[in-house]
């Protein structure tokens, strides 16, 4: 199946649909990353304000010789600050330790806090052109439903947890039937099952790493993705996965290792299949 390198958000907004994740990518080594993976091709670069990196994003940016036109920019609001009413404070502060005047797509990070009125902040930075996309993530159905009911712009992406061993397929059929993108984050299940024997065996067969094929995996069933490492030659092994196609038949057998269950660490009051607790639409 052919897989183009942009995507078209809800918007109009094309971006890269695979693009550098930043997690746990601290200090100069996160500046480093961003430098790196513009000379493997990625153009778009995935950070919050909870990583504690978007100053040293904004050097790599600097150093990595790029328009910024050319860039695309992620950054994330914190629920803390959802909370408690800090949202256009914490929009400015991530910008200005970016060095940036827009960030191309916002997030809600998560559906925890005041979720309405933190969504209004969005929209109204949107229309000031201060961000060319809005986004949420780790929303679940039944927290996108009672957003979708008060929104006035339907957000562009949903950032979700997705791997071969925790997919949330229903949770992107939702997100694609709504016409809202969805992202993969952790798409490498943090590169925890890279030995599968399904993953190697497919590695072997198209000459390819067992990271790239879950890569070409996310994007043929049409979900962005935003793997993450600090290491030169695994950033660039990353983004090389545009000239190969997974079989059909394969597509399922990596289909066929879902878990439905997350190996990862989720806020105590989240909740997969209700309202989050104390958080209010
Ligand atoms: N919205 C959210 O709530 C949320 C939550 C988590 C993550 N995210 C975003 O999603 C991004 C990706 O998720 P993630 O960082 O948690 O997990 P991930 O991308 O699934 O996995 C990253 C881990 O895999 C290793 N790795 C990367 N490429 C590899 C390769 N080719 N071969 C072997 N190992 C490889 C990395 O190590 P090295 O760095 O040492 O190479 C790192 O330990 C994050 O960085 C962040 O931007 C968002």
């Amino acid at each position: 199946m052919h897989v183009t390198k942009r995507v078209k958000l809800n918007n109009g907004l094309e971006i890269p649909c695979l693009g550098l994740g930043f997690w746990e990518s601290t200090g100069a080594q996160a500046a480093e990353a961003v430098r790196i993976g513009a000379e493997a091709g990625y153009r778009r670069f995935d950070t919050a304000m909870y990583y504690k990196n978007e100053k040293q994003i904004g050097e790599g940016i600097l150093r990595c010789n790029v328009p910024r036109e050319e860039l695309f920019v992620d950054t994330k609001l914190w629920y803390e600050d959802m909370r408690q009413g800090r949202q256009e404070e914490s929009f400015y502060k991530s910008l200005e330790d970016l060095g940036l005047d827009y960030v191309d797509v916002y997030f809600l990070h998560w559906p925890i806090g005041e979720v309405t009125a933190s969504w209004r902040v969005l929209e109204r930075l949107y229309e000031q052109g201060k961000i060319r996309a809005i986004a949420v993530s780790n929303f679940q159905k039944v927290h996108l439903e009672q957003l979708l009911l008060r929104a006035n712009v339907c957000p562009a992406i949903n950032q979700i947890e997705s791997n071969p061993m925790f997919q949330q397929n229903e949770l992107i059929e939702f997100c694609q039937d709504q016409g809202i993108t969805p992202e993969a984050w952790g798409p490498l299940g943090k590169g925890k099952d890279l030995s599968h024997p399904v993953l190697e065996e497919l590695g072997e067969k198209y000459g390819k790493s067992p990271a790239q094929i879950i890569l070409r995996w996310h994007l043929q069933r049409g979900v962005m993705a935003i793997p993450k490492s600090v290491h030169r030659e695994r950033i660039f092994e990353n983004f090389d996965v545009f000239d190969f196609a997974l079989s059909e038949g394969d597509m399922d057998q990596i289909g066929s290792l879902d878990t439905g269950v997350s190996k990862r660490v989720y806020a105590g009051e989240y909740r997969f299949h209700e309202i989050c607790e104390n958080t209010v639409y």
